[in-house]
């Protein structure tokens, strides 16, 4: 069992080889926090852990007992306002008007295995032995409420899931106003926060800072999990790298607006909350409703941020992604957003295909402007259905027909949320859209946010992306959203039932992508949100793999997917090669370098091959032909950041199969800089006592402990002779048998 409770000291340890998390019923049956960090050995009683004395301006809870104020006391799922005046996990306006609770141990349970959560993304086990579960019941005997802690503890992996459920029983209801999926208290400050970043076009870029007493955090009330602040967070010592010392990482698995709130009290104790937006969230319960948080993910790596983050990449690319295409290599596209956008004919499309067929690509993806009446983005979003027959003349079943015939596999993009004025789905249901009456509705991108808090609107559009699914050979699904939420109202709903609606919104995508990827097992989805505004782990549990970016400058992309790769596992960022000069940034890089960039990456093509020189085209033969050949690598080795964009003018990463006698590096020089230094690259993860042939070259063989220790020498043919600027070099390692 990885979860013991010791009956007499009331404390749960929950632990696997490498952590050790400890709850202790408090005196005053709430629940305290007595340590989370690397594993430690169990004991009956971790009781001396706990410190209480009299400290003037101090509130305590019982009288003549200076032992316990909850402000001086690690907790689990802290209130405000019954001794404790920092940031609370939750609140819970009631009839009377007063926003005080006092939920305290009722009863728990452990149990072996992970349950689903209704109507939310979660990480699960395929076999109970993979994790041990702890819910803890708390009461509430004045509002008649129940509270739930959920912890699930991963055995193989350092790895704890957190969730909370208000169960209400009373007659009179209840109003949630906050309900983070998690609080975690730490018993000192010294550490440096790490979050994702950006904007449309550089999302997800690594920001550090030292934090500070008072509070430091990040967010999204966009709508989304957004591409300004990822729903992430880490906090490290300051001196772990990416090889060495602690970190704590805490990732929320859900894609609407969230919170990531660290907390450092006068006494340098650090509070950190994590999950839903209280600014714009209000849930009423009345008798016997429920409420649950979407799951948040902590993780804890005592060597460094590069194990953290492949400790992230086992779980969510094999315990939250699920699927057919799961574990399955992913078919290299080309998508022709870049190369036409909605200015297409079906002649067009199919010599697009037909050139990435001859070069070896396996799937044909049409973007934008195949539905409706579009041919620019004021119009058509909402009709899910061909109108245009000089565009298609035989429609999505005709073109799907002929791209399959050339033998390549097809997928097309869709905006299941969205609305144009001018399309027939607004003409007949403009109170579809989210819009708050009497006021103006701003538009963004000319379109404008359905209300899928309402289950007709995700029916209705579930019908129509059903009958085109069922009806063409479609394979795959790029499902687009490119816009955030403005004037959030519901119509119908309640007055008081408003603050509800963007958790439901986001529940709604949640269960229309549910419906159809039920119903359609085998199609590869592949989200996006004007590139990566939506990138996030709730989405990642129904399509495995996510447009990174539209930036798709090998440059910008090394920020980009270096910063992604925090978190996220390479399998689940799309990366495709582009034209040049590029479409967002003007740059001109070579065809290598953004291959050797797309490589690492669910990879495609985004651009009219049959505008490449035969040179071109050669290479991008070789390049599909190279993918294919290494893509299971890609997809499942061990992933390293080798050198960071954010710290040096250079990049550098690598993949290490788990067996390690294979691995692919990625280096790439951004500028050329004129009789430079000589370049030794430091590996990791490979066996020490193995020898590696880099890139097939029987003079180049060396052990793996030199390639980690003295490192690998970065080819001078590459960089010094003949550089360029954006050049970029892969070296391929394969054990000498
Ligand atoms: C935004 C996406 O990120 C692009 O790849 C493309 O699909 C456009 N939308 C189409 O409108």
């Amino acid at each position: 069992m990885a979860i013991v409770y010791h009956e007499k000291s009331k404390e749960f340890h929950l632990y696997n080889n490498e952590i050790s998390y400890i709850i202790k019923i408090l005196d005053n049956n709430q629940l305290g926090n007595l340590y989370y960090g690397k594993r430690i050995q169990d004991r009956d009683d971790f009781s001396h852990l706990l410190k209480g004395c009299l400290r003037p301006l101090a509130a305590y809870v019982f009288e003549n007992d200076y032992t316990l104020s909850l402000q001086h006391t690690k907790q689990e799922y802290p209130s405000y306002g019954t001794t404790d005046f920092r940031y609370p996990a939750y609140e819970i306006k009631q009839s009377n008007g007063s926003r005080i609770t006092n939920f305290l141990y009722y009863s728990h349970e452990i149990y072996s295995g992970k349950k689903k959560l209704q109507g939310l993304p979660a990480t699960y086990v395929e076999d109970e032995n993979e994790a041990t579960t702890l819910e803890v019941t708390l009461f509430d005997e004045v509002i008649d409420t129940s509270l739930v802690l959920t912890y699930s503890i991963y055995e193989q992996l350092p790895v704890i899931t957190r969730n909370t459920k208000f169960i209400h029983h009373g007659n009179e209801k209840i109003i949630i106003t906050k309900s983070m999926s998690a609080s975690v208290d730490l018993p000192d400050s010294e550490y440096e926060m790490l979050n994702l970043a950006g904007a449309w076009s550089r999302e997800r870029h690594l920001k550090t800072r030292r934090i500070e007493q008072g509070t430091q955090g990040i967010y999204s009330m966009t709508g989304t999990s957004s591409a300004e602040h990822n729903p992430f967070l880490v906090l490290k010592r300051p001196n772990t790298d990416e090889n060495i010392g602690e970190a704590y990482g805490f990732s929320l698995i859900y894609s609407g607006n969230h919170l990531e709130q660290v907390e450092v009290d006068t006494f340098n104790r650090t509070r950190i909350i994590i999950g839903i937006h209280p600014d714009t969230f209000e849930w009423s319960l009345q008798k016997n409703e429920v409420f649950q948080t979407p799951e948040v993910v902590l993780v804890y790596s005592d060597q460094g941020l590069n194990k953290m983050s492949q400790t992230f990449h086992k779980l969510y690319r094999t315990r939250l992604a699920r699927g057919y295409w799961r574990d399955k290599p992913r078919p290299v596209l080309v998508n022709n957003w870049e190369a036409t956008e909605m200015e297409f004919t079906e002649e067009k499309v199919l010599q697009i295909a037909k050139a990435g067929k001859k070069l070896g690509a396996e799937m044909f993806v049409l973007d934008d402007g195949w539905f409706g009446d579009r041919d620019n983005d004021k119009v058509g979003l909402g009709d899910w259905y061909v109108n245009n027959f000089d565009k298609l003349p035989e429609g999505i079943v005709g073109l799907s027909r002929k791209i399959e015939e050339m033998g390549l596999k097809f997928g097309l993009w869709f905006e299941p949320e969205m609305v144009n004025k001018d399309s027939d789905l607004y003409r007949q249901h403009p109170d579809w859209i989210i819009a708050t009456p009497n006021r103006r509705t701003s538009p963004s991108r000319n379109q404008y946010v359905l209300d899928f808090s309402r289950e007709e609107v995700v029916d209705y559009i579930y019908g129509l992306m059903e009958k085109v699914l069922g009806e063409a050979n479609i394979s795959y699904v790029k499902w687009d959203m490119n816009r955030y939420i403005t004037e959030c109202y519901s119509v119908g709903r309640d007055s008081e039932m408003q603050g509800m609606n963007f958790h439901q919104y986001v529940l709604g995508v949640y269960s229309l992508y549910d419906r159809l990827t039920h119903r359609f097992p085998n199609i590869l989805f592949e989200s996006c949100s004007s590139g990566g505004a939506r990138f996030d782990p709730g989405i990642l549990y129904f399509a495995p793999q996510g447009w990174t970016s539209d930036d798709t400058d090998a440059i910008e992309r090394l920020n980009i997917q270096y910063g992604t790769s925090y978190v996220y596992p390479i399998s689940s960022m799309g990366a495709h090669v582009s034209a040049v000069p590029n479409q967002q940034v003007g740059r001109i890089t070579p065809i290598e370098t953004r291959a050797n960039v797309a490589y690492f990456g669910a990879f495609g093509y985004e651009l009219d091959l049959n505008l490449l020189s035969d040179e071109e085209k050669n290479k991008v033969k070789e390049q599909i032909s190279f993918y294919k050949k290494h893509r299971e690598l890609m997809m499942k080795g061990n992933y390293y950041r080798l050198l960071s964009p954010f710290e040096n003018q250079d990049t550098a990463w690598s993949v290490v199969s788990d067996d390690q006698s294979k691995g692919i590096i990625g280096y790439y020089k951004v500028l050329n800089v004129p009789n430079d230094d000589w370049k030794r690259l430091k590996l990791r993860g490979l066996n020490q006592n193995k020898q590696y042939i880099i890139n097939g070259d029987p003079k180049r063989i060396h052990f793996g402990d030199e390639l980690m220790h003295v490192g690998i020498i970065i080819d001078d043919d590459d960089f010094c002779n003949n550089s360029v600027d954006f050049s970029s070099s892969l070296y391929v390692l394969t054990e000498k048998i």
